[in-house]
């Protein structure tokens, strides 16, 4: 039996709904034939997919993050704007492929529009220059009668953009991006770029890129940086993809290990850091690239290159809600965070000429933008547990909760996380008490490799029951390899 205790006094912290965020790269058909397709039948009058409009706007992402990816350390923004007909077409480095340009910062600002999600802009610290960096925030934020506002006035844009988060470099760890940085190169450039784009607008939130490939110099970075440019730190942002390479669904679920280890020792790092140094405002985690993905080859010179269009099981599903459910109990550090990416590239969402497909993942990322409350809480639970390899016994059920407070909500969110056994659950109030009915969403399909297809597009998907409560104990049972959010309504 499996027990989990609620507490609607026992907060922990406020969520920032950026943790639903999104991202979108000039990559394979994230925007051309994903987002924009003028000659599909389904396009609106500024070229934008409205089915794929109308399946983004159900994932309530606030924040979206562009225009990459390894894209963007070779990208230059003005390459983007201006009559299409004069934009050249390029070469793109990171992914091999031709930039048309055809698409740039004011169409992706009014597909932000569109969607009601807050433009998010990573500029160039590869092979682009801090001078290029501040031009673009000027450019999109200025109110000065500069050539650079009057430009963006001669594009038809007469308001600024008031673009908010400016990333500086993406992934500039690895040694698969142009212009991959030391620690020591890269918290100077920092430094130079973030002063000189908060010159150009003092408003702006500034994100420092500090790891993805997590290898030994993770520390350093973030040290380096804190010591350096710390005044001009807001976020500092971490990527991850996982994925099941083994074939091992036990040790897939154990993905919330190294999940909880990479949070909880940024936290402690970041902390450290800003005690040493004294700094006095916040530094937030950003893990503005985060998803499942292992199947589909990164490199654009492999035969199997299908750019990055990767097909989502259930058990996938399983682990993005794990990683929601990590992001939720850390919601006092992660103040943002970016599903990579949004449409076709390791996407929730797959379009053909003819419509979309929805893949499992679209599911639990929807059910907890859907219903996250404003506070996470401290659960405590407890209960049946399993041993994957190279671990100590995991409890089965995988738990995060959060509070409504003026709604008198509190959203429980659960992964069990077994193959083949339901778990018999005793959920109770420690203060207050229930007043039914508890809106229970399932997430679960026939297995747990169950894919969703043109073909098959319903095998994985979300069911609804209403279940009733009231007093302080709710006896709910977890059905097998599921996601389950249960809203209860607080008497
Ligand atoms: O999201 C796909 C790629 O993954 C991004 O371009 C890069 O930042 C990461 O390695």
């Amino acid at each position: 039996m499996n027990q989990i205790k609620l507490d609607p006094e026992r907060t922990l912290s406020t969520i920032d709904r950026n943790i639903f965020g999104g991202f979108v790269e000039h990559l394979g058909r994230c925007i051309y034939g994903g987002l924009y397709e003028p000659e599909s039948p389904l396009a609106d009058e500024a070229g934008l997919r409205t089915d794929v409009l109308d399946a983004l706007r159900r994932l309530r992402m606030p924040v979206m993050r562009y225009p990459g990816g390894n894209f963007v350390s070779g990208y230059r923004w003005r390459d983007g704007v201006g009559p299409v007909e004069e934009r050249p077409a390029r070469h793109d480095m990171a992914w091999n492929s031709i930039e048309p340009n055809r698409f740039g910062t004011n169409e992706f600002i009014g597909l932000c529009r569109k969607l009601d999600t807050e433009p998010y802009f990573v500029v160039n610290c590869g092979d682009g220059d801090m001078r290029e960096a501040r031009d673009w925030v000027e450019y999109c934020n200025g109110t000065q009668p500069t050539h650079l506002v009057r430009l963006r006035h001669q594009h038809g844009f007469e308001q600024p953009h008031r673009v908010r988060y400016w990333g500086i470099g993406n992934e500039v760890d690895g040694p698969w991006q142009v212009g991959m940085k030391t620690p020591e190169e890269y918290a100077r450039a920092y430094l130079e770029f973030s002063k000189v784009m908060r010159w150009a607008d003092p408003s702006i939130k500034l994100l420092a890129s500090v790891t993805s490939a997590w290898d030994a110099t993770f520390v350093e970075r973030a040290q380096l940086l804190i010591e350096q440019a710390a005044q001009y730190v807001d976020y500092v942002s971490i990527h991850w993809y996982v994925g099941n390479q083994d074939g091992d669904f036990a040790s897939y679920m154990a993905t919330s290990e190294i999940i909880e280890d990479r949070l909880s020792s940024f936290e402690g790092l970041i902390r450290a850091l800003r005690f040493q140094q004294q700094v006095a405002h916040p530094i937030a985690l950003a893990v503005d690239e985060w998803n499942v993905w292992y199947r589909a080859t990164p490199d654009p010179a492999s035969p199997n290159f299908n750019g990055l269009e990767e097909t989502y099981n259930l058990e996938d599903a399983l682990v993005v809600a794990l990683q929601l459910n990590a992001f939720i109990r850390h919601a006092a550090s992660v103040r943002m965070a970016n599903l990579a990416q949004v449409v076709n590239v390791i996407a929730p969402i797959v379009t053909r000429p003819d419509g979309l497909v929805l893949q499992s993942i679209f599911y639990p990322f929807e059910l907890y933008s859907r219903t996250c409350g404003d506070t996470a809480l401290d659960v405590f639970w407890q209960g049946e547990t399993f041993t994957p390899a190279g671990h100590a016994a995991l409890r089965v059920l995988d738990v995060a909760a959060t509070l409504d407070a003026a709604e008198k909500t509190i959203a429980l969110y659960v992964v069990n996380r077994s193959e083949t056994d339901a778990m018999e659950t005793t959920i109770s109030l420690q203060t207050g008490a229930f007043a039914g009915p508890v809106q229970a969403s399932v997430v679960n399909g026939p297995d747990i490799r169950a894919e969703n297809t043109f073909d098959q597009p319903g095998r994985v998907g979300v069911a609804e029951a209403s279940v009733s409560a009231d007093g302080k104990t709710l006896p709910y049972t977890f059905e097998p390899h599921s996601v389950t959010a249960l809203v209860c309504r607080l008497a």
